[in-house]
């Protein structure tokens, strides 16, 4: 009954208050316990942190780890890397493996390269320090079956007090970049209000760790992790009070750290956070917005979030190079009729335009949604589409795969445009990773990650399209890719585990394909493989691994893989000193 009261009250009209206790944020709540507020049975409460655990999330697990762990030196007997791996080339048809050097190919001398995590996969420490729960502390608790295994990231990595060797760890590969992303309800528990003090220390330390290291910190202000204050406040990105929270919360962390920190991502693949709408009935603050609009609100103001902390981050530094994470694979028609090639770029359209075209091109949505879109979303203002234009400093994408696509069977393309009721409605395309010749379009990731191949061929192809495309003036980021390499979670030994070839290939493969593009004149500026170690693969748990360190979940010891070390040898070999 505690929960059913509480969520009544959380979704009536809620106005932050100071506590006089920094530490412990708390938040008066007036309003209805009847959801449709009418100012009948008006009550008041303060709500701590602590009561949002005790009702939304309920106990947590911890470890014993649980003060920050001073860096020890990285013996160099781990630095040895693997017996050389072979691997022939596929599809290509080249039937011998490149051993050597290639002398027309090499990274620009600036070109960085590093590892990327988020904060929920990889912190853990969930309630410490003042943290207030996110939607995922609520995803990995109290859905059922949301998460394989009923994992969640109250340990994950204990990243939050191992950082210092995590990053002394990468350091000692050559790694020049780490990108991690802010935990927003450590900065502010109840998503906007006070301020958490200890978590901005703790980011201090994180963000001068790195500098100790030479490692180059990129931050990423939101990977996911709403607070759940807000989402039950008023739906999280389903409203556009979230703009101004976003803006705040980001002038608090740009103000902070724009003069230590360089590289700056606002959102990590809104594509995907907002195709999590609707998030699970009867769990969050409800809505009336039908399930096929709300990813496109969710991307309105998402949009709009990111367009306005951007400029705030430029108005503090004007140097600051800021972006958001776009994600998608290469995108090739099925077959090559009309129909698929007007599929295919419907599926660009849908996805990589849907915020690469209002940021980079036009400051509006591509054409192909505009039909559909207009009919719930006011048109951008003036002021909007000028505040949007412009406003990302690279093409930072998220790009693991490619898949083919093609029109709907039944009807092609007008039938389901036409067709609300359509399975396929709004984006109206198809897709598969297997050739009309009935082969995958390259081997299969893990099972537990079948969006994933290794389909590498594509990589040139892609980073000339999106540099033709979006025409983005600092060039393009790789900013995730990586790996799972099949049934590594069914390993059991650490020798085991530490040889992942298909990874390697993988890594290789692709830098080689970033190579090509950059010797055809493709400006790509850098990479961040995925991930800096295993970590909580969201709904699929600890079960798919895409780490270049492996992590034993028990004794959290860290272990480097031969992967790692192909990914820095590409550069050991190619990089301009
Ligand atoms: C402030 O919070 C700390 C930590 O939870 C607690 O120990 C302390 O008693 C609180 N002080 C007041 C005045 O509430
Ligand atoms: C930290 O972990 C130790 C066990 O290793 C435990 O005794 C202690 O209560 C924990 N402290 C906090 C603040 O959780
Ligand atoms: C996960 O939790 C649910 C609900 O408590 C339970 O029914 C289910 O068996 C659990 N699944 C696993 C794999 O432990
Ligand atoms: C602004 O950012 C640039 C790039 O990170 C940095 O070199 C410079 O020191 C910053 N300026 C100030 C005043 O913080
Ligand atoms: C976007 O900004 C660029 C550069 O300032 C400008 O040339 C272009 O006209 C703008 N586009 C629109 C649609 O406002
Ligand atoms: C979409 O493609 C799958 C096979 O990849 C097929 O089974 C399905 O019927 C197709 N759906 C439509 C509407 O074309
Ligand atoms: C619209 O799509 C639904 C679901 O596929 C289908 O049952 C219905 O016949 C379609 N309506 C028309 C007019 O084609
Ligand atoms: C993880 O560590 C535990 C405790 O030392 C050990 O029993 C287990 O075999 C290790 N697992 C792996 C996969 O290394
Ligand atoms: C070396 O690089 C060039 C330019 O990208 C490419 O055309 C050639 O195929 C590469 N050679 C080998 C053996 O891969």
């Amino acid at each position: 009954m505690a929960v059913i009261l509480g969520f009544a009250l959380l979704f009536a009209s809620i106005s932050l208050a100071t506590s006089p206790n920094s530490t412990t944020p708390t938040s008066t709540v007036s309003g209805s316990t009847q959801t449709s507020s009418n100012g009948a049975f008006v009550t008041s409460m303060e709500l701590s942190v602590e009561d949002l655990w005790d009702m939304y999330v309920g106990p947590v697990s911890t470890f014993s780890i649980n003060t920050t762990v001073e860096a020890t030196l990285v013996p160099s007997s781990s630095l040895i890397p693997p017996p050389t791996l072979y691997y022939p080339p596929f599809p290509t048809g080249q039937q011998i493996a490149l051993q050597s050097k290639n002398e027309s190919w090499k990274f620009p001398k600036d070109f960085w390269y590093g590892v990327a995590s988020a904060a929920y996969q990889v912190e853990g420490a969930v309630k410490d320090e003042g943290r207030g729960p996110s939607i995922w502390d609520v995803l990995t608790h109290r859905v059922t079956n949301f998460v394989a295994h009923n994992d969640t990231g109250d340990i994950a990595d204990n990243h939050y007090y191992m950082y210092k060797q995590d990053i002394a760890r990468i350091a000692a590969m050559g790694i020049k970049a780490y990108s991690f992303s802010i935990s927003w309800s450590r900065i502010l528990p109840f998503g906007s209000g006070e301020v958490n003090e200890e978590a901005l220390k703790h980011y201090d330390d994180l963000i001068d760790t790195c500098l100790q290291y030479n490692v180059i910190p990129m931050v990423t202000l939101y990977h996911w992790d709403m607070p759940l204050f807000l989402q039950n406040t008023y739906g999280g990105w389903l409203s556009d009070r979230i703009i101004d929270d976003f803006t705040e919360y980001a002038r608090i962390v740009f103000t902070r750290w724009s003069s230590k920190v360089s590289h700056w991502f606002t959102l990590n693949e809104p594509i995907v956070f907002c195709n999590f709408y609707p998030l699970p009935a009867n769990t969050f603050k409800a809505t009336s917005i039908p399930p096929k609009q709300q990813p496109f609100v969710c991307g309105h103001n998402a949009l709009l979030a990111h367009a306005s902390a951007y400029h705030v981050g430029k108005s503090l530094n004007s140097s600051l190079t800021i972006s958001f994470k776009n994600n998608g694979g290469y995108k090739i028609p099925l077959t090559d009729s009309a129909a698929d090639r007007e599929a295919t770029q419907r599926a660009y359209d849908f996805n990589e335009g849907w915020f690469a075209n209002p940021l980079f091109l036009t400051g509006d949505y591509p054409t192909s949604m505009q039909p559909f879109l207009s009919t719930f979303l006011p048109p951008f203002t003036a002021a909007q589409k000028a505040a949007l234009n412009g406003s990302a400093d690279i093409f930072a994408h998220d790009a693991y795969t490619s898949s083919f696509y093609s029109a709907p069977t039944d009807g092609g393309i007008p039938a389901c445009t036409a067709n609300a009721s359509h399975p396929l409605y709004p984006a109206c395309y198809n897709t598969t990773s297997v050739y009309a010749t009935g082969w995958n379009i390259g081997p299969a990731a893990d099972p537990a990650a079948a969006w994933l191949n290794w389909a590498t061929d594509w990589v040139p192809a892609f980073l000339r399209h999106v540099q033709a495309t979006w025409k983005p003036r600092g060039g393009i980021a790789v900013s995730e890719f990586g790996f799972a390499e099949p049934f590594e979670a069914l390993k059991s030994r650490p020798e085991d585990v530490a040889f992942d070839p298909v990874r390697a290939a993988y890594y290789r493969a692709y830098l080689e394909g970033v190579l090509m593009a950059v010797g055809e004149g493709v400006r790509v500026v850098g990479c961040l493989a995925w991930s800096i170690f295993d970590n909580l693969e969201w709904s699929s748990g600890y079960t798919v691994k895409f780490g270049v360190q492996y992590v034993n979940l028990t004794t959290q010891e860290r272990f480097y893989k031969a992967s790692f070390f192909e990914y820095v040898n590409m550069f050991n070999t190619y990089q301009e000193t």
